[in-house]
């Protein structure tokens, strides 16, 4: 194992940093049961996975400024994947094989009962003509108890000569690692070929720390964006599912807003790690999700969590606040007739508290009914038109205060589904608004809408269509309301949702 003073000291550094700094951050001024950074900066999620009883979610970290910078890993422990509670930093770029940064990666746990993260580090080799470092990734480990981790000596572990020639060395991130029923172990990993083809390739191991390279999973073949980040894959449901974050999308209708996260559906082929390609999608329809990763709950569930955010938008929150950054709320994946369902994890409901119900309301011009109010809620709306002739539109109004709210618009005919945050309080000129497509159920439409404090999420269809999206409005915005053009009947379900509970 690596020791070494620099080791020590930028870890050190790291953790005396959120003593002193973290530990001052209210839990007032933070979302209510949306994981944020202890204090700084946060990005992807990492080493999300269940170890010893509890559920362990690292984040993508520099704790220092509301900024990116040198990436260290953050931490967090929960029962529940909804109070979250938070572990020292575990990782700083502290060795010469990730001086530049500890990048995205997932936890397993070993037969001994240590823990091992596998990650990227970055390093720098040289400078180009114009001066700027020349960066390397390739695949590190640390092992641990759940608190502390000490570097494998030997790191990197997967190096990055292991790539085809031509390959491009400073794309070879974000492994993602699982155990096979034989228990071997796998990862994939994200890399970019010499033109800036995204491609996840294959790699396995018997130990963990001794990896060999299998073979190429899938390319994107320029369809998608460049670089394909944060791949993982996984079968659900009888189907091979793969999820990706393709960096530099066209934006391409409300599939694809220039960015976004994907999933594909399909088999692997006869050499077992060829991925045959049925569906692709969008993960989520919304403006801030990305680089999902998944794991496998103790009860055999498949959840999802992913960074609520994009990355060019991270400018819409005003800074002035000592955290940046939040996760979505974790979700159980199904797959069912080709698409990929996400449901909000069912612990959620042991939050809900008061609950205000209301049934067949006849909307039909801007309706505000009793208790139905409040930034933290779970809120279930069915709702159709009030006779076939009234095929219009529905609005409901959340966050709303004297100036601001925002909108999530279903219009009855089309199916289209739009939230729109224009009006949210918010002072950048970013990308506002979103869409999705959503088919009605037996004549209803049906709406989920988590909202918390600085977030809002929408799951619609069952969960066939999600869409997530961070809003800047200020905490006295509690207002909810309603409205048609045409004339609809709603039933809602409203809880207040509560983190105490
Ligand atoms: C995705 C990503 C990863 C990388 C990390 C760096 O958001 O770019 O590919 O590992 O963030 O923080």
């Amino acid at each position: 194992m690596m020791g070494g003073l620099d080791q020590t000291s930028k870890l050190e550094a790291a953790r005396a940093y959120e003593a002193r700094v973290g530990s001052c951050i209210g839990g007032e001024g933070r979302p209510a049961y949306h994981l944020s950074p202890y204090v700084g900066w946060m990005n992807d999620p990492n080493g999300f996975s269940c170890y010893k009883g509890q559920y362990h979610l690292f984040y993508q970290y520099h704790p220092y400024s509301t900024v990116w910078g040198p990436m260290h890993w953050g931490h967090a422990v929960s029962e529940d994947l909804l109070h979250w509670a938070f572990l020292p930093c575990a990782l700083a770029p502290d060795a010469s094989f990730d001086e530049a940064g500890c990048f995205s990666g997932s936890a397993i746990e070993l037969d001994d009962g240590r823990q091992l993260l596998l990650y990227t580090g970055v390093r720098h080799e040289g400078v180009t003509q114009e001066g700027l470092p020349v960066s390397r990734q390739a695949q590190c480990v640390a092992i641990g108890d759940g608190v502390d981790y000490e570097k494998a000596a030997g790191n990197p572990l997967i190096h990055d000569s292991v790539l085809p020639a031509g390959w491009m060395r400073q794309n070879f991130r974000d492994p993602k690692i699982w155990r096979e029923e034989d228990g071997s172990y796998r990862c994939v990993v994200g890399a970019a070929a010499e033109d800036g083809d995204g491609c996840v390739l294959l790699f396995s191991s018997e130990d963990a720390l001794s990896w060999k390279y299998v073979g190429e999973v899938t390319r994107n073949g320029h369809r998608f964006g460049m670089m394909w980040e944060c791949p993982d894959l996984f079968e659900l449901d009888g189907k091979e599912v793969l999820l990706v974050s393709p960096l530099k999308m066209l934006t391409a209708e409300y599939e694809r807003l220039g960015g976004c996260a994907l999933y594909c559906i399909g088999t692997l082929g006869e050499d077992g790690h060829t991925f045959v390609e049925e569906t692709l999608h969008a993960i989520d329809y919304g403006i801030d999700f990305y680089a999902p990763q998944t794991t496998l709950t103790p009860d055999g569930r498949r959840v999802m969590i992913a960074w609520m955010q994009n990355w060019d938008t991270t400018r819409l929150l005003l800074p002035d606040r000592r955290w940046f950054g939040q996760m979505t709320v974790p979700r159980e994946l199904r797959v069912r007739d080709g698409r990929l369902f996400q449901w909000p994890v069912r612990e959620i409901e042991d939050l809900r508290g008061t609950q205000v119900a209301y049934q067949d309301v006849t909307v039909d011009d801007r309706t505000e009914l009793e208790g139905i109010e409040g930034r933290c809620a779970d809120i279930v709306v069915r709702v159709r038109p009030a006779t076939e002739a009234s095929l219009g539109s529905f609005t409901v109004n959340v966050a709303e205060g004297q100036d601001c709210r925002t909108t999530l618009t279903l219009d009855l005919e089309t199916g289209r589904l739009c939230l729109d945050r224009r009006y949210s309080g918010a002072r950048r000129m970013v990308v506002h608004t979103c869409a999705c497509d959503v088919t009605p159920t037996e004549g209803y439409f049906d709406l989920r809408i988590l909202l918390d404090r600085f977030s809002i999420e929408v799951f619609a269809g069952g969960g066939e269509q999600a869409m997530s999206m961070v809003i800047p409005t200020e905490l006295a915005a509690t207002g909810i309301s309603f409205d048609a053009k045409g004339k609809v009947v709603m039933d809602i379900e409203k809880y207040a949702l509560d983190t105490d509970r």
